[in-house]
């Protein structure tokens, strides 16, 4: 293990490319000509429907409405569930700004919880000190895929009397202890935005178990009319959150192939959690006891070693793994300080933000000599930690 690093010369470890993403073939282009062919474009569409159905299936629950992408997917729950402004809505201080923009942008304040340091995900103690008595709900995002503790968050919920909305946007798939993510609180949001593993470009979908919010939520969506239909009968003042057709006939072709791909996903995933695990100096996102399935969005882990972390990525880039840029953490983020909402002790999120690394999800699809030598990339970058 001692050549050269690429980075001087050296021969990458790794030098057949990794699967594509997104994979795509015939099937997609089918359902949108399919689509396209049939003149129905918009939300009284087939696929839609079908759609509808099939993603509320994969996710075991009894509800799925297709929403124009994952942020407008929040800001729907937020409304069904009453949640006002002035209200305090718990997020996790590492994830993707949405989280804590949406309930900002209806006038709530978004407060920041610090994650725990195995997990990533938001830590529950942590949850418990941050209650007030203007504290409404929990938004606990499953990071990278890994299913949040949802037994300890909603015993803790139940406790405060807390509303919980799941971002799953990293998460289709996904469960733990026999339930799937998205179905533990009264919404669960999913995004479909191109990077995600089940993609249409943009988009989103959200799942519930509720009648009453189910129905609440497909009259805001479509303009204040009864479900789906087209007329000019408004019952509230919705607006427009819809999904067209032609991003339902992209979806159902990925959802053909998900389920083969989430497999694999999870099999290369645990591989490379094995393999990283014996290398000293890097520590994986840990992978639950009562996990069901990983979403793997994205497989993390964090450089322990004392070695510059862009250097390690950019090294590790030129060995040949695709390495990709990380969230900074919520409260690094200025225009959250302009909101004022960033104060509190972050100290595991801003270890993410300065000492995370993130392989995206296409690297988990490759074959298991493939991911082995991912394991190698890493071990020998940092066997040439000297030299960084
Ligand atoms: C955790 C999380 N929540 C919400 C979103 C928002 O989804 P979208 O980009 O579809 O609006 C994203 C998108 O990356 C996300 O990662």
């Amino acid at each position: 293990m001692n050549q050269a690093l690429a980075v001087q010369s050296g021969k990458p470890m790794i030098t057949k490319e990794f699967p594509k993403w997104p994979i795509w073939n015939d099937e997609e282009i089918n359902r949108v000509e399919q689509a396209v062919r049939s003149g129905v474009w918009g939300v009284e569409g087939p696929l839609l429907t079908e759609y509808a159905n099939r993603f509320a299936d994969l996710q075991h629950a009894k509800y799925a409405l297709p929403v124009c992408n994952g942020s407008i997917a929040i800001d729907l729950a937020l409304e069904v569930l009453d949640l006002r402004a002035g209200d305090e809505v718990l997020v996790p201080d590492y994830t993707f700004m949405a989280t804590a923009v949406a309930p900002i942008r209806r006038g709530m304040k978004p407060v920041l919880v610090d994650v725990d340091r195995n997990t990533f995900n938001i830590d529950p103690e942590c949850i418990i000190n941050a209650i007030t008595n203007r504290t409404r709900a929990i938004i606990p995002v499953h990071f990278g895929g890994l299913p949040c503790d949802m037994e300890a968050i909603m015993t803790i919920a139940e406790r405060y009397g807390l509303l919980v909305i799941e971002d799953c946007a990293h998460a289709h798939g996904a469960h733990l202890n026999g339930q799937y993510v998205g179905n533990w609180g009264s919404v669960g949001t999913f995004s479909h935005q191109s990077s995600k593993t089940l993609c249409a470009g943009e988009g989103g979908t959200v799942v519930t178990n509720s009648t009453r919010l189910f129905t609440l939520m497909k009259s805001i969506y479509n303009a204040g009319r009864h479900g789906c239909e087209v007329d000019y009968n408004h019952y509230r003042c919705g607006t427009n959150y819809r999904m067209t057709e032609l991003q339902a006939g992209l979806l159902l072709a990925q959802l053909d192939r998900f389920e083969a791909l989430a497999e694999k996903r999870e099999r290369g995933g645990a591989l490379l959690n094995n393999l990283l695990s014996e290398i000293n100096g890097v520590r994986p996102q840990v992978r639950t006891a009562n996990l069901g399935r990983h979403g793997y969005y994205l497989f993390t882990f964090i450089l322990e070693d004392d070695i510059d972390r862009d250097s390690f990525k950019n090294t590790l880039r030129a060995e040949g793994v695709p390495v990709e840029d990380e969230y900074p953490a919520l409260h690094s983020l200025e225009c959250l300080k302009k909101k004022d909402v960033t104060r509190g002790h972050f100290p595991v999120s801003q270890m993410l933000e300065d000492r995370s690394v993130w392989i995206s999800h296409n690297a988990l699809l490759a074959n298991e000599d493939q991911i082995t030598l991912i394991a190698d990339a890493v071990r020998k970058v940092i066997n040439h930690k000297n030299v960084l």
